[in-house]
């Protein structure tokens, strides 16, 4: 079995583990990949690591998410070290490991947002969930049972995935709507929002929702502009359905990918299999059906 993409830190509703059946859908090679919900950006590090893109775009509106991931491919030495350095301070902290958390967070949440602060949160809180409460401050508690990646692994992966992305890829944190105004044709957008039940209103795990209405629009747009999308959506499992689907008339196709059985499926006793929505855009659609119209034709032929 192929091993997984190199990860920085986990990240709640992170594609690592889906993204090899994502890359399924993706042309073979274009220009640009654009991802404006990158969040750890498991989407592009995989298609980096397939060599399928030249350059990248990765976008996401949390800010210290994306000077995390710029230091990771930019500068992994320091970020490691300053991490080691951090990882190692709760072992010596006077109050114990899970109040230098706390300590951490309050330092963070004062302003002090540098990369290895928000590195250390996401690697020692709860399964790896950034929460942030309505005043807009980290809020998540730790793991009490973990002392976070040990830097020997942080580092091992951040030189990964700098190798992968060095000098190849741009940085923002801007609202998703800008960023597809830089697409051209040519380039590939994959687009993973947030989970619609958190959508419309400002959402606790991400820093902000998004709303339906608005994102079917600019998905349109880029219809309208010719530029190939594919796009992680809602979802289903055993019988239950979760968010709209985006409408007919945008014309994509929709695949459902087998996410495995969820780890909360398995706490209640189930094993129904949660399976994820992915759309992909017309145009990207059309040239899929016609290169698999033409292979057939050539099957036909050689028999
Ligand atoms: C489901 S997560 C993406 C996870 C990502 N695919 C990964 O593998 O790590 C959705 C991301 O969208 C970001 N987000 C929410 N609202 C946004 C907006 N209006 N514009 C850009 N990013 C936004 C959140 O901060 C969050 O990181």
């Amino acid at each position: 079995m192929k091993q997984a993409a190199p990860h920085i830190v986990q990240y709640q509703g992170s594609k690592r583990n889906l993204a090899p059946q994502i890359l399924a859908y993706f042309p073979k090679k274009f220009n640009r990949l654009i991802e404006p919900f990158a969040g750890m950006a498991a989407v592009t590090i995989a298609t980096a690591q397939q060599k399928r893109a030249d350059m990248y775009v990765i976008n996401d509106i949390n800010f210290p998410l994306m000077t995390l991931l710029k230091s990771a491919i930019e500068t992994p030495e320091l970020l490691a070290a300053n991490y080691n350095k951090l990882w190692r301070e709760q072992f010596d902290f006077t109050n114990g490991s899970v109040e230098h958390y706390y300590h951490v967070r309050e330092l963070f949440n004062s302003g002090e947002q540098d990369p290895e602060k928000i590195l250390y949160l996401l690697a020692r809180c709860v399964k790896g969930s950034v929460r942030y409460g309505k005043n807009g401050k980290f809020n998540q508690s730790p793991d009490k049972r973990r002392n976070g990646t040990n830097p020997k692994t942080l580092a091992t992966n951040v030189h990964a995935i700098s190798g992968l992305l060095k000098n190849k890829a741009l940085f923002m944190s801007t609202d998703y709507r800008e960023v597809l105004e830089m697409a051209r044709p040519g380039d590939l957008v994959y687009m993973d929002p947030p989970y619609q039940g958190v959508s419309n209103v400002r959402d606790c795990r991400y820093l902000s929702g998004i709303d339906f209405n608005e994102f079917v629009e600019a998905v349109d747009s880029l219809n309208h502009r010719g530029i190939d999308f594919v796009i992680s959506y809602d979802g289903k499992c055993g019988e239950k359905k979760y968010g709209n689907d985006l409408p007919e008339w945008l014309d994509c196709k929709k695949v459902y990918l087998n996410a495995g059985v969820s780890s909360q499926a398995v706490l209640l006793g189930k094993k129904d299999i949660t399976y994820e929505a992915l759309y992909i855009s017309r145009n990207l659609k059309y040239r899929q059906m016609n290169v698999a119209t033409q292979l057939s034709i050539f099957e036909e032929l050689a028999v």
